[in-house]
């Protein structure tokens, strides 16, 4: 079994976007710019924010986090969304999730030039990624589809399950698998019979947040497995798929943590410097 390495793959990834920033400051005198949101406290948010921002920096781009009072009124921060939306400095704009229950987040994300969006969340490039148009790709999904590729180069004709149906992952993660000419089943918690969906999967993607859901005899032999799951328990932190069983069946499976997570700030790095490229033109 084939244990896909996200850490390294992402820090690849990175050291590729280094000197594409490099090649970019040559070219333009100016280097792509990410500016972060983050309104309150939630400890998790406090960390990917961070990290985006330090990660930003250590490629060479412009990086700032704004960070906000939990009680910042949502007229204010559409204000700021409005004033990034018009600095030529600042290419992409992120606006870290889950916001307070006052905030409006459908009016926050459409708010953001879609031509900033390196979430890949505003209508403009939902509808461009399932219309087959270019557009910005939600980074965990793109993370997901970037390790998928490491080991199989060709995935036309495979037939993908995935488990979750979200914004943030399942659909936009259903729609890159279309584009790879896979056949797709979508399922989530209303689906009748999960595991046998799942046993007719050669590609597994689970992303719904319940421990170790996916057990040993849920996965075809030689199946490759994304799990994409970051589950606070009692003996730590577990993703969807139950790592030691399914290590015995699959053929390639993501660890949790060091699989997709990694992956997830290379790609909004590589969604800033997408967004910056095309400014340019
Ligand atoms: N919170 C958890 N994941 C994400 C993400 O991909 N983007 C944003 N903006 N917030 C998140």
């Amino acid at each position: 079994m084939l244990k896909i390495d996200g850490k390294e793959t992402a820090m690849e990834l990175r050291t590729e976007l280094k000197k594409e920033v490099s090649s970019l400051k040559s070219k333009y005198n100016k280097v792509p710019g990410l500016t972060v949101i983050l309104v309150g406290e939630d400890p998790a948010s406090k960390i990917y924010v961070k990290n985006k921002e330090k990660f930003a920096k250590e490629i060479g781009m412009n990086s700032e986090a704004l960070r906000y009072p939990v009680d910042l009124e949502e007229k204010v921060l559409l204000n700021k969304i409005d004033e990034l939306n018009k600095d030529d400095k600042v290419s992409g704009i992120l606006v870290q999730l889950p916001l307070p229950k006052h905030i409006d987040k459908r009016k926050v994300i459409e708010a953001i030039d879609h031509k900033k969006d390196v979430d890949g969340f505003h209508p403009m490039n939902v509808g461009n990624l399932s219309s087959g148009y270019d557009s910005s790709i939600p980074c965990t999904p793109l993370g997901c589809s970037l390790l998928l590729k490491k080991v199989e180069k060709n995935l036309s004709g495979k037939h993908a399950v995935v488990i979750g149906r979200s914004n943030l992952n399942g659909k936009p993660m259903t729609q890159l698998l279309l584009k790879e000419n896979c056949t797709v089943t979508i399922t989530h918690s209303k689906t009748k019979d999960l595991k046998e969906e799942c046993l007719r999967a050669d590609i597994i993607i689970a992303a719904v947040g319940i421990p170790e859901l996916v057990k040993g005899d849920w996965v075809k032999k030689g199946a490759i497995v994304i799990d994409v799951g970051i589950n606070k328990t009692e003996k730590g932190i577990v993703g969807d798929v139950a790592f030691d069983e399914v290590s015995k069946v699959a053929k390639a499976l993501t660890p949790v943590p060091g699989g997709v997570g990694p992956m997830t700030i290379a790609c909004l790095l590589k969604n800033t410097v997408e967004c910056f490229k095309k400014a340019q033109k």
